[in-house]
């Protein structure tokens, strides 16, 4: 069983997204536990608050360091880096991190007994959460959200879907796009004709043989229109 702890200021944008298709699936099946969790629980001060002034001056607030190692801390039994269990992951969500991948999807999902993720918010984070707290930083992409929750998502949904037993045909990870360097090929189904726009005749019939190689092509286009880094 995987678990994975969310610490977040909107513990409540979580409370539906895990609900749908395979996440719901693989929770109900017991292959994943799931909970999102209020900073503000580990905040001390009587106001509640989690962030403060930038030092050096600047826009905007900084997410303070005291909350966050305490919610680490009580989460995951060890209060820095250097003393959580080699299956505990501690992921910062934040677009200065690595670039998310299906491979590093793939690594959590195989490695990782307990994943907490942090979401960043407002102008930062104060970075000694990084230095000290931190397995991996980790970006979904290179454009700015307005805070680390929607990536949190990703990442929880990208790493579900891998984990044995979560997708029912387990090829099917295998077979998908990325898994095999190439975005996947375009699939068709019923009716063979559709506005006047026709199902590519060789998969209409039965030849394996042709039809494999046809998906195979297929797919090499699609990644050289949209995807020719995939290819170098
Ligand atoms: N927070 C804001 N932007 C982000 C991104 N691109 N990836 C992960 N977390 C983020």
């Amino acid at each position: 069983m995987l678990r994975c702890d969310i610490i977040t200021i909107f513990p409540d944008f979580f409370r539906e997204v895990f609900e749908y298709g395979i996440i719901r699936r693989a929770r109900a099946a017991g292959l994943v536990q799931l909970e999102s969790h209020d900073l503000r629980r580990w905040s001390t001060d009587k106001h509640h608050s989690v962030d403060d002034r930038p030092f050096g001056g600047g826009e905007g607030m900084v997410l303070k360091p005291e909350p966050i190692f305490a919610a680490v801390k009580e989460l995951t039994g060890a209060a820095t880096r250097r003393d959580f269990a080699p299956s505990t992951r501690v992921v910062l969500l934040s677009p200065q991190g690595r670039v998310f991948s299906q491979q590093l999807a793939q690594e959590f999902a195989q490695q990782a007994s307990h994943l907490v993720l942090i979401c960043g918010r407002y102008e930062g984070i104060d970075e000694r959460v990084a230095d000290a707290l931190v397995t991996d930083e980790i970006s979904i992409g290179d454009y700015v959200l307005s805070g680390g929750e929607p990536a949190a998502v990703v990442v929880v949904d990208a790493l579900i879907r891998l984990l044995p037993g979560a997708v029912g045909n387990e090829s099917s990870t295998a077979n998908e796009s990325f898994a095999a360097g190439l975005l996947d090929c375009p699939q068709y189904t019923r009716p063979p004709e559709f506005l006047g726009l026709k199902v590519p005749e060789v998969l209409l019939h039965g030849n394996h043989a042709e039809i494999a190689r046809w998906r195979r092509e297929a797919a090499l286009k699609k990644t050289e229109r949209y995807r020719p880094d995939l290819l170098k």
